[in-house]
């Protein structure tokens, strides 16, 4: 017997409910503010995410699903959608578009990552990016976007945190001091914050070993190293964020586990939770594009994942509009009387009304047990009686009332009981 590979999952009818949701309130936001959606490949050239994520992050090392094919090509499933969409904005030439351009995604994500809950090898994200423009006003729009998402999926409980960790002009500067800060403290880092000193020394910042911590708490702060530009960018955004009424908690440790962010980093994450459950997480991305070889072209963006999102609801028992359950249930018995009930099923659909029947020749009683079972609001009932007579029988499942309508009036007043109206 197979079951599904590790770190992935059925979407069952039971749980589509909470996905159409998301999307639906998702892309809502996107039409009101002005999100075009965009599709790219599963699958990309490697190093289009070697370049832009970047060697000595944990997805590039240790994550990616990357593989030759046949044509010994080296492509790997996507990790991430930010470095698609920019690929996708040089590659049709959409700089000569109104800036930003602003495209939106629901993508499935692939990353060999440790399972766990709320932690997929393949996971969906739901995703929008903001490019060709660098006013932080910018910045905050996107996050005012994630942070009515979640106000609008009504999930409470969440904490927006938010850092800048410069650009290329003060960056470097920061980088020095942070490696010369932890230079001396190597010996009391746990094994990947040594390996990060060398590699990645702006990671060793969210390392969640409780040895770390202390030294990550009193390390050097890259807000406090930003350049003129910088801060004038950070403080701006900081007062819009305020205009916009939305609470936010400046956080010197958050860095964001991909390289490409400049300036404006931040997460949603349930306050009750450790970072592992973050939600959302964005940032500013000023030179992506001009890594993939386009002209320089800022750029801002965030990505949620719909499974945290969907494990949050379910946490907070947020109720969520139900599927279209079937309303009307058509029993019959004996073979004239099917023809019949297929007859008006099918004249059921086309009004609107989701109807089912079963094909099986059971007896009326077990037709009618299984109504009950799918939920049915009505079952209908064609027996010899009802044939002979020219009528059919309307049984209200709930209280169990039952009552003889005239065949030709039978649709109107149908109507009348599912929508309210005829
Ligand atoms: P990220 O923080 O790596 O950012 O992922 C975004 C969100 O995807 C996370 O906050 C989390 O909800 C979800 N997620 C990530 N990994 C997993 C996993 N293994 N299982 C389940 N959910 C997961 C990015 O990917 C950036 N491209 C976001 C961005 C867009 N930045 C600018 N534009």
């Amino acid at each position: 017997m197979f079951s599904l590979p590790r770190g992935t999952q059925d979407i069952l009818p039971q749980d589509q409910p909470y996905w159409r949701y998301v999307q639906e309130v998702a892309g809502e936001l996107c039409r009101l503010f002005g999100y075009r959606r965009i599709d790219t490949p599963i699958f990309e050239e490697t190093a289009l995410f070697v370049r832009t994520v970047g060697e000595g992050t944990d997805i590039v090392d240790k994550e990616m699903y990357a593989f030759q094919d046949k044509a010994g090509a080296g492509l790997t499933l996507r990790p991430e959608g930010t470095a698609p969409v920019c690929r996708a904005y040089i590659q049709h030439g959409m700089h000569s578009l109104p800036q930003p351009v602003k495209l939106y995604y629901f993508a499935p994500i692939f990353r060999y990552d440790r399972p766990q809950a709320g932690r997929y090898r393949q996971h969906h994200q739901f995703g929008y990016e903001a490019i060709g423009e660098a006013d932080p006003a910018l910045d905050a729009e996107v996050i005012d976007l994630a942070w009515r998402l979640y106000a609008g999926l009504g999930l409470a409980g969440l904490s927006l945190e938010l850092n800048s960790i410069g650009d290329r002009a003060c960056r470097p500067a920061y980088l020095e001091a942070l490696v010369e800060y932890y230079r001396p403290l190597a010996g009391h880092l746990c094994k990947d914050c040594q390996a990060r000193l060398e590699r990645n020394p702006l990671r060793l910042l969210d390392c969640k070993r409780e040895q770390c911590q202390p030294y990550a708490e009193a390390a050097p702060r890259s807000a406090e190293s930003l350049c003129p530009d910088c801060l004038e960018h950070f403080e701006s955004l900081q007062r819009s964020l305020s205009r916009l009424d939305i609470p936010f908690h400046l956080n010197h440790r958050l860095v964001r586990g991909l390289d490409y962010y400049t300036r404006t980093v931040f997460e949603v994450q349930p306050r009750e939770e450790g970072a592992q459950s973050t939600i959302g997480g964005g940032g500013r991305y000023d030179g992506l594009i001009e890594q993939l070889g386009g002209r320089p072209t800022p750029a801002v963006g965030f990505a949620t994942g719909i499974e945290r999102i969907i494990l949050n609801l379910k946490r907070q028992g947020v109720e969520i509009p139900g599927e279209a359950e079937t309303q009307v249930f058509v029993s019959y018995a004996g073979d004239v009387a099917k023809e019949q009930a297929l007859d008006l099923m099918a004249r059921l659909r086309r009004e609107g009304i989701p109807a089912a029947s079963a094909f099986d020749r059971k007896s009326l009683k077990a037709q009618l047990r299984q109504a009950d079972a799918r939920g049915a609001r009505f079952a209908l009932i064609l027996g010899e009686d009802e044939l002979r007579d020219g009528a059919v029988t309307l049984r209200d499942m709930e209280g169990g009332r039952q009552e003889r309508i005239e065949a030709g009036k039978l649709m109107e007043e149908l109507k009348w009981r599912v929508f309210g109206k005829s």
